[in-house]
């Protein structure tokens, strides 16, 4: 199987900020964690991150018109709150999408416990870290 994951805005600096919430592993570390996983399972995986809204909709839009993954993995960010163009794009396409979150959301600020997109994923993983990823390809595979 081929799984794109995607991370949105501030996710480039993870490692850099707030470690005390999202840990000291950076992005980079993250995804070669990731990638092991995946060459271990024999699927394919490839990553994008982007801090623009239009960008990330234009990958989904890609992901879509291509039918080049069997499925997506994505940490919006702070986008997850409040973004009705990234949760219009997830409902327009026909890949699934697993929303991730490295930190348990529903245990931070009041304004975190909402997502705007979980109701047109596929499934929603938090609060295991560097894991959400991994639980979340478990999920898509099968
Ligand atoms: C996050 C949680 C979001 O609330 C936050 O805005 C992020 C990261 C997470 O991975 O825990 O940037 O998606």
């Amino acid at each position: 199987m081929k799984f794109l994951v995607m991370n949105g805005v501030n996710l480039n600096l993870t490692g850099k900020r707030e470690k005390s919430v999202y840990g000291t592993a950076t992005l980079d570390e993250i995804n070669a964690k990731i990638a092991a996983f995946c060459k271990a399972s024999g699927d394919e995986v490839e990553f994008y991150q982007s801090n623009l809204e239009g960008e990330l909709v234009n990958k989904l839009h890609e992901a879509f018109l291509k039918q080049s993954f069997d499925g997506i993995v994505f940490n919006a960010g702070a986008f997850t709150h409040y973004s009705y163009a990234l949760r219009d794009a997830i409902a327009a396409i026909d890949v699934p999408v697993v929303e991730v979150h490295m930190s348990n959301v529903h245990a931070r600020e009041e304004f975190r416990r909402k997502s705007v997109l979980s109701e047109v994923c596929k499934g929603v993983v938090c609060g295991f870290g560097a894991n959400s990823y991994i639980a979340a390809l478990v999920g898509l595979k099968d």
